[in-house]
């Protein structure tokens, strides 16, 4: 299936990142969300983004009035009906995420494909709370997604081979380097990225070598272009602590133990840059 316009509910951090990337690329979108005001942001920040590439010579005038008019916004899920595939991008919450996917099922046409963007929910069983498990996929994109090249395409245990090929194809056409991934917590990258940080805390906490060696070493021995633990106040001590929680609850392997030390860190408030201080102080 050849997909035309894309669906997208939700105008926050990904969603509207997500309208950018298909609207770029040639793709009808439409962005809906719960109220004008968000709609509203969502847009004003493709808008913003595109004028930053204007800035850096990768996009012209033209390129970004074409790109804008063709993203739709609005607040009622019946303007979805036109698209071939509904990306969600809502808040990552279960209940909320079964309640927009079971009315999006009962709304779009039987061939109309779902996807979720979650970056912690199980694909497999989501999709066993639609009607088209089949046509369930997960399209983990990455923040910011105009900028970052992979998606995650996560297929659950019901998901067809159809349906993760017309997703392949356009994440592709979207200019991302797809990685397909069978539905577990973390899926691939958080599984390798978040245990990581969990043992640059534990480094630490072992006083092996201070916060800033640590980040050195993983920079200039392995070419990350940011530390672990400075990468940890990016994301959050708090997120990175429920998602070695999850792990180890899920997985029930004692290799995911959050480090103490990153318990303790995030019970004295020290989130990392969101609170002006973590590893490092901001
Ligand atoms: N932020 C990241 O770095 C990142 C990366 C990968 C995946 N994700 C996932 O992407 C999803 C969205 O995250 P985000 O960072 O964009 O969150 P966000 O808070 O920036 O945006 C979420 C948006 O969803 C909207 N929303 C809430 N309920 C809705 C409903 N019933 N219908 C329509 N819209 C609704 C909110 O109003 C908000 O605008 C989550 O599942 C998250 O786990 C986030």
């Amino acid at each position: 299936m050849t997909i035309q316009t894309v669906g997208i509910v939700g105008a926050g951090t990904m969603g509207n990142g997500i309208a950018q990337a298909c609207a770029v690329s040639g793709i009808d979108v439409v962005m809906v969300d719960i109220s004008d005001a968000a709609v509203q942001k969502g847009l004003a920040t493709v808008a913003g983004s595109l004028d930053r590439l204007i800035k850096k010579e990768k996009l012209t005038e033209a390129d970004k009035a074409a790109a804008l008019a063709r993203i739709k916004t609005s607040t009622r899920y019946d303007d979805l009906k036109s698209a071939q595939l509904v990306i969600e991008a809502a808040t990552e919450n279960f209940d909320l995420k079964v309640k927009i996917l079971q009315q999006l099922d009962a709304l779009l046409g039987q061939d109309v494909i779902v996807a979720t963007n979650t970056s912690s929910i199980s694909i497999t069983q989501l999709a066993a709370v639609t009607q088209r498990a089949d046509r369930f996929i997960g399209m983990h994109f990455f923040n910011p997604v105009p900028m970052m090249a992979l998606v995650e395409i996560i297929v659950g245990l019901q998901t067809s081979e159809a349906t993760h090929a017309t997703v392949k194809a356009l994440s592709e056409r979207l200019g991302k380097s797809p990685i397909t991934v069978k539905n577990a917590p973390g899926f691939v990258v958080n599984r390798i990225l978040v245990p990581m940080i969990n043992e640059a805390f534990f480094v630490l906490a072992e006083g092996l070598a201070s916060a800033e060696d640590i980040d050195a070493g993983m920079k200039l021995g392995c070419n990350q272009p940011i530390g672990p633990l400075a990468l940890a106040d990016m994301i959050g001590l708090d997120v990175c602590l429920a998602v070695m929680e999850v792990y180890l609850k899920e997985f029930g392997d004692s290799k995911y133990r959050p480090c103490p030390l990153l318990k303790e860190m995030v019970a004295a408030g020290r989130l990392g840059r969101k609170t002006g201080r973590g590893v490092y102080s901001y």
